[in-house]
């Protein structure tokens, strides 16, 4: 047996957790929503994120996910609830995965202004680290520019510039990377950085317990799966938006070798 994994994000970003699902879990069927249609979450008010958040889960439900991985923090920061409430299936969080990992007393957040705002890393931090200093830099700038796609383009330099300063001055020795678009950004974030700065992915964390999770609801653990097939990632995996399909199968192809096609569906029957 093996469960669907279901992942949703805004955008692009989720593909950074979506690989490393595909990665761990070489036997998981996958189902992705990129929410391209209403792309980025990290501008709109709480309220809005979590009714986007309800719609999305429930279309999930509906397509017979069984397991969730929250794999946008704007949403994991103001509605994990919403999401296990409508989930029906055991839900993955970045936030408490990745503060579950932090080792340090001087911790930096860059995340969209939505999730910094909501000192949603903090509290998950200080729950475990009560002494650690924790600064959350929101950054407007990066998902826009990252789903435009010039990584080269001076605006994003100059705005990585701008949030990593608070950063630098702060003198913190781990940056947790939290927006799932960020990864991306990893080359241009540690040439700003210090070498000996560490940055988390919270997506690692987070793809460490979906295996003890599947197998607690039954799948085969990879580990005893050595003589079945491997499908490839384009034959295992749904990849869905609610924007352009083709503009979306466009910028994935660069961060998923092959790029699975991409299907237009409407969330909310019209
Ligand atoms: N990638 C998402 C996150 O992790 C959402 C970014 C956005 O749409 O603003 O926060």
């Amino acid at each position: 047996m093996s469960l669907l994994v279901g992942l949703f994000d805004s955008g692009l970003g989720g593909l950074t957790v979506l690989r490393q699902v595909h990665a761990r879990h070489p036997h998981s069927p996958c189902l992705y929503l990129g929410d391209t249609a209403r792309v980025p979450y990290g501008q709109r008010s709480p309220e809005e994120i979590r009714a986007i958040a309800r719609e999305v889960v429930q279309w999930l439900r509906l397509q017979g996910v069984g397991v969730l991985v929250m794999a946008c923090n704007t949403s994991n920061a103001l509605a994990f609830d919403v999401a296990v409430a409508e989930a029906g299936v055991p839900v993955v969080g970045l936030i408490d995965s990745a503060a579950a990992g932090i080792d340090s007393e001087r911790v930096g957040v860059l995340a969209t202004p939505a999730t910094a705002a909501s000192g949603a890393y903090r509290r998950a931090i200080h729950a475990i680290r009560p002494h650690a200093r924790v600064v959350e830099v929101g950054c407007p700038g990066f998902v826009p520019l990252i789903e435009a796609g010039d990584f080269q383009a001076p605006a994003l330099h100059q705005a990585a510039r701008e949030y990593v300063a608070p950063l630098l001055e702060a003198a913190v020795d781990t940056v947790v990377l939290g927006c799932t678009h960020y990864p991306l950004l990893r080359p241009l974030l540690s040439e700003l950085l210090p070498p000996e700065v560490r940055l988390v992915d919270p997506a690692e964390a987070a793809v460490q317990r979906l295996g003890p999770l599947l197998a607690s609801l039954g799948d085969v653990p990879e580990g005893e799966r050595t003589g079945e097939p491997v499908l490839a990632p384009l034959q295992r995996t749904r990849l869905c938006v609610t924007g352009c399909a083709d503009a979306f199968a466009q910028s994935a192809a660069a961060w998923l070798d092959p790029c699975p096609s991409v299907e237009q569906v409407a969330l909310a029957p019209a």
